[in-house]
């Protein structure tokens, strides 16, 4: 994907009618969700969608997320959905919380990377709510980084990682959450907790009234995602798990000590990004009993710090 394509433009969410002509020409655009920035497509836009994956770099083999309005998109994308799936809208919608169901045959295959199912969230962000009603129909849309880079969630990090490649960035300041949706697949005869999120396995548990799995107890290897590297900074990531052993590089840390950086889910895909362009060598995590308990942290350190994946 050519690099200077567009002279991209960051715009207040009053652009939102210009994001949707972008749109309906099959350029995707950015816009802001609750929990990070998303790269959007309409979903029956075949060739919008396939430009997401050349904008981003993504492997053809890692399924998109689509993104409602209303329960009505849900009908127009998926079908066989459980009762299951409806109860979770009820309670967790609009909100960070994706459900896997069975794809219809109108959504473009391209979409869910070939699989038989589909991913959908409502989001809770206002600007992003607004921009699918307005477009008509679901947006595709995985999270706005080049493959590979943490999740922006602010529209500069975006700018870092797509100035040229996309027309347009809908501003919708700082997300909220901070990390991706909880991906959960109610596709089979159980749930399967396939990407942890701050929709927590201990909520969805006490409000299923059962035990949620996960990808390795259920089975085939369900989320294709899961396999790349993400949530990488260039910056080697180190797990600390006594704060004795830091050895004084860039520290995130859930309670900063002077010079070091608070380490939360709202910001540690940001404080990744600022300590690359501080041009630091290696970030260290005090991993401690609150961040170890946290099932969504630990999966994007894990990730971040493992160099193999
Ligand atoms: O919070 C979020 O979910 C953000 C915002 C923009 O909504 N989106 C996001 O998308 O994080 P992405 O593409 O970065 O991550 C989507 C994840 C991947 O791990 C992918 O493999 C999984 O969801 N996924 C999507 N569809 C799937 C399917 N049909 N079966 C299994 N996994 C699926
Ligand atoms: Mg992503």
């Amino acid at each position: 994907m050519d690099k200077n394509r567009w002279p991209t433009e960051i715009a207040p969410s009053s652009a939102i009618e210009k994001a949707v002509a972008y749109l309906r020409q099959g350029e995707p655009i950015v816009f802001p969700t609750e929990t990070v920035y998303g790269l959007g497509a309409p979903v029956f836009h075949e060739e919008a969608v396939r430009k997401i994956f050349a904008i981003k770099g993504r492997p053809s083999d890692n399924p998109l997320i689509l993104h409602v309005a209303s329960l009505e998109g849900v009908k127009q994308v998926a079908h066989q959905i459980p009762k299951m799936f409806w109860d979770l809208a009820d309670r967790f919608w609009p909100g960070p919380l994706s459900l896997i169901v069975q794809r219809s045959a109108c959504v473009p295959s391209i979409v869910s990377a070939g699989q038989p199912t589909v991913a959908i969230r409502m989001p809770s962000h206002p600007v992003a709510l607004e921009l699918i009603r307005r477009t008509g129909e679901p947006l595709a849309a995985p999270s706005a980084n080049l493959s590979g880079r943490p999740s922006p969630t602010c529209s500069l990090d975006v700018w870092e990682d797509l100035q040229g490649k996309v027309p347009l960035i809908l501003e919708g300041g700082h997300c909220a959450v901070g990390i991706e949706s909880s991906v959960l697949d109610v596709s089979g005869s159980f749930p399967v907790l396939l990407r942890p999120g701050s929709v927590t396995r201990e909520e969805l548990e006490n409000f299923l009234h059962m035990k949620i799995r996960s990808p390795e107890e259920g089975g085939a290897p369900l989320s294709p995602g899961m396999k790349y590297r993400h949530y990488a900074p260039k910056a080697k990531v180190r797990l600390v798990l006594d704060r004795k052993d830091l050895q004084g590089g860039y520290v995130l840390s859930p309670e900063p000590r002077l010079g070091e950086r608070l380490l939360s889910m709202q910001t540690l895909f940001a404080e990744f990004r600022k300590a690359d362009r501080q041009g630091a060598s290696c970030i260290e995590i005090d991993c401690t009993p609150a961040v170890r308990s946290n099932e969504a942290l630990m999966n994007r350190l894990a990730k971040a710090s493992c160099p193999l994946m």
